[in-house]
């Protein structure tokens, strides 16, 4: 049934192993999210295949819309918008959203808005009931980004420090490959973390002593690396010591970004803020503090569906039929909402 005096975005996210679906409403908030997981068929290959992950969404994507639609007794002509993730990401693997995305919009003849996958996951504690109020600062930390961001409003992003080499994720997955924990590593490795002794090794804090707001995680990989040649029967401490390193590194620029703007507010999400032991040593900031919830740490495409909701609700579309993606894309160039 046509859903009046509502809004109901459809939103899509295929930017990397994930295919996700998400149905946000003006009224109820977020009413279906769906979503594929591609890492089985990714482990054997020990990291993501881009080629793979673009045939696996072209696959998944038209059967998780009609499940997210069934879910809530929906059809598509119910729609009223879409949002698609259209970068930064895999370049096939963005393709295939962004098609499929402006195709449905072309044929039901609704606004579609390509969305920055990192604003979705900035957001995403807003789909909680308890949402943060701006300004904040954000910490951003996924397999390719670890950034600090000053977020004035909504859509509007001062990036203060960004990692310098491999994002907090990408090492916690490399070090994980080196430790023989498989793909994808994070989770994994913090696991086994939790049975390690942290008074065995101390790494180094990357960056810690130096000026400004940036992070470097590669060094502390090879750290990880030469430690466990060296103390092959110790795998559970040196996890360990890579996981403290890094997530300290991560609460000192939090502590200085904090006190050089003045925020009171700190908002942490994507892949590595689903890590407990990262929650359990924010708790000592004095600050407060939002998280989404585990599986909104993660990509999904409920996130892509709220940010996209909040832009086409207040009348931004894309002016243009052409399919484009921006593998690439500046945070801070996004616009105002
Ligand atoms: O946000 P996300 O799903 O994808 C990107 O946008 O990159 O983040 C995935 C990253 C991976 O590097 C994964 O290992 C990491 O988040 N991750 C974790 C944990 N869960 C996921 N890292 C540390 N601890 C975790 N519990
Ligand atoms: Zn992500």
């Amino acid at each position: 049934m046509k859903q009046f005096n509502d809004f109901l975005t459809l939103g899509i996210e295929t930017s990397c192993d994930e295919t996700g679906i998400g149905i946000f409403s003006e009224n109820k908030g977020l009413i279906a999210h769906h979503l594929y997981s591609q890492i089985e068929m990714h482990k054997i290959y020990g990291g993501v295949v881009p080629e793979l992950a673009s045939r696996d969404h072209i696959k998944r994507v038209v059967g998780l819309i009609q499940q997210s639609l069934n879910q809530v007794n929906l059809k598509l002509s119910d729609i009223n918008g879409i949002a698609y993730t259209a970068g930064p990401g895999l370049a096939g693997a963005l393709l295939v959203g962004s098609s499929i995305a402006r195709s449905l919009a072309w044929g039901l003849d609704i606004p579609a808005l390509a969305i920055h996958h990192m604003e979705g996951h900035l957001l995403a504690p807003f789909l909680e009931d308890k949402k943060p109020k701006f300004p904040f600062l954000s910490l951003l930390v996924s397999g390719g980004h670890s950034m600090l961001i000053k977020v004035q409003k909504f859509g509007k992003y001062e990036i203060l420090g960004e990692s310098v080499d491999d994002a907090v994720g990408e090492a916690f997955d490399k070090t994980a490959k080196i430790l023989g924990l498989g793909y994808p590593g994070g989770v994994v490795l913090e696991q086994l973390a939790k049975k390690g002794d942290k008074s065995k090794f101390e790494f180094p804090r990357p960056m810690a002593k130096k000026a400004g707001l940036n992070f470097s995680f590669s060094g502390l990989k090879t750290y990880a690396k030469n430690t466990f040649y060296d103390n092959p029967n110790n795998k559970a401490d040196v996890a360990c010591a890579f996981q403290e390193a890094a997530l300290d590194s991560l609460v000192i620029k939090c502590k200085k970004a904090l006190k050089q703007t003045g925020l009171k507010t700190l908002v942490i999400a994507g892949g590595v803020s689903a890590n407990q032991r990262l929650r359990k040593k924010c708790q000592n900031l004095d600050v407060e503090l939002f998280f989404p919830r585990l599986e909104f740490c993660t990509d999904n495409g409920a996130m892509i569906a709220y940010a996209g909701h909040q832009r086409l609700i207040k009348g931004q579309k894309d002016d243009t039929l052409e399919i484009n993606i921006k593998p690439k894309w500046n945070l801070e160039s996004l616009t105002k909402v």
